[in-house]
């Protein structure tokens, strides 16, 4: 099912009337530049709010004992945490920045997760000593840290173990986790994953509490969770058979995608929901397992559709016969995404919304390399310098994967909800980016 370019943006687009202006959270997207500057991007409060309950009403419905913990991966700010907060999800965390920006907006430190492959061994301690609620070890050097480090504190440390189950998402092959050429998590295939659960049980200062995989993302199709559940479900019953293992956690993570596209098929969260507990309910009964609490960990479809990036046309270059580069303030610094992974979006031109698209284009970044290339062929309506674009679904990984490249700073980013913005992060100033350079007397 093809959709209309505006149906990609967040719940509460507009087109004004008169103007043909666009509108988000009842924001003239134009007036916003105007008071905030260009390049900003703007996350819409309502789309926040409405999509995290989708996701805690879809599988808190099918399966009551469940946590919602947002990756904040995606996009953390301590504004968006007290949303999150407040709307009773949960975090994945995978560092100590992003443990302390949900510290300092009073978490619920129990519904705190902390992932991650290289843990150090400050952010364990950090961890340890907030007492969050699991820390997901990834590999067995971290297991003999956590074990050490909880012995010094006289505690104990409650892990999952994050596992490899060896099924492929087919995702970019950048954000692919679950095959087993992974660096991600203990390999079932290979029976490290059975030496992690024995070992860890054996320990005196971690306490096993259950098991989590992540697939990759962004999965836009429900078979691989199908496939993963049940390999990890009955790896989990022949713990149990074998060690007594009781599985009081269980996690398939996160990766459901959102539509970046007009073109895109994904799947509605109802279907990734129908899907996950349904497999964990069919298999608990029929391998005698008891009924685990579940943790889902989405990012991306939390937060993307809420944002939306929006970018001033400066130089327009047309190579007669070969392309059209429409260049705008943005671009790879901001979002690396189409320059990393091939990632396509949609634009329209925020000051003429309706204006009928006719030519095509691409839409360059302004950072000095070629590959800066936001989007390659789009037809555009006639564009012009200084118009206003707008790229929707930009909430998820754009922010946190910027870059100051080129000595550009960050843009700043607006929350915008019934008609108000409030600007969430300062734009940076030529001063920030030096404010680090120390002379450095030998
Ligand atoms: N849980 C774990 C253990 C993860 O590693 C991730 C993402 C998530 C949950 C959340 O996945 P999501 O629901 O957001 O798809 N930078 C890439 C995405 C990397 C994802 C890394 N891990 C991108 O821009 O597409």
């Amino acid at each position: 099912m093809t959709v209309n370019r505006l149906e990609l943006f967040p719940l509460t687009v507009q087109v004004k009337k008169k103007s043909d202006h666009l509108a988000i959270g009842g924001c003239d997207c134009t007036d916003l530049l105007k008071k905030y500057g260009s390049p900003l991007y703007i996350f819409d409060e309502a789309t926040i709010r409405s999509i995290s309950r989708e996701f805690v009403g879809e599988f808190g419905s099918r399966y009551k004992n469940c946590v919602v913990a947002y990756a904040s991966k995606a996009f953390t700010s301590r504004p968006l945490a007290k949303i999150l907060k407040e709307e009773g999800l949960g975090m994945d965390t995978v560092s100590g920045g992003e443990i302390s920006v949900a510290q300092s907006v009073d978490f619920p430190a129990d519904k705190v997760f902390f992932h991650g492959n290289n843990k150090s061994e400050d952010e364990l301690k950090m961890a340890l000593e907030w007492g969050l609620g699991r820390i997901v070890v990834d590999n067995f050097y971290e297991l003999e840290l956590l074990n050490r480090l909880a012995s010094a504190k006289h505690t104990k440390a409650n892990i999952l173990l994050r596992l490899n189950p060896s099924v492929d998402p087919h995702t970019h092959r950048h954000t692919t986790t679950g095959i087993l050429d992974s660096k991600f998590g203990f390999p079932i295939g290979t029976g490290q994953a059975e030496l992690a659960v024995k070992s860890a049980m054996s320990m005196k200062n971690v306490s096993l509490k259950g098991l989590h995989f992540h697939l990759g993302s962004p999965i836009d199709d429900t078979d691989p969770y199908r496939q993963g559940l049940e390999i990890v479900l009955k790896f989990a019953a022949e713990m149990k058979s074998r060690y007594s293992f009781i599985m009081h956690d269980f996690s398939p993570g996160g990766g459901f995608a959102v539509r970046y596209t007009t073109s895109s098929e994904i799947p509605p969260v109802s279907a990734y929901a129908e899907t996950i507990t349904g497999q964990l309910d069919s298999w608990t009964s029929r391998l005698g397992l008891a009924k685990p609490r579940l943790i889902v960990e989405p990012g991306r479809s939390i937060i993307a559709r809420a944002g939306v990036a929006l970018y001033t046309v400066g130089s327009i270059k047309e190579i007669p016969g070969v392309r059209t580069y429409v260049c705008v303030d943005g671009g790879m610094g901001d979002n690396i995404r189409p320059a990393l992974y091939e990632s396509k979006y949609e634009a329209v031109l925020a000051n003429k919304v309706t204006a009928r698209p006719s030519k095509k284009v691409t839409i360059a970044g302004r950072y000095c390399e070629s590959g800066d290339i936001l989007i390659k062929d789009i037809v555009m309506p006639e564009t012009a310098s200084g118009d206003i674009i707008a790229i929707p679904v930009c909430g998820a990984y754009c922010i946190p994967m910027s870059s100051n490249y080129n000595m550009v700073p960050h843009p700043a980013i607006a929350m915008v909800k019934d008609g108000k913005a409030r600007i969430i992060r300062k734009r940076q100033k030529y001063s920030d980016l030096m404010k680090y350079d120390v002379m450095g007397k030998a």
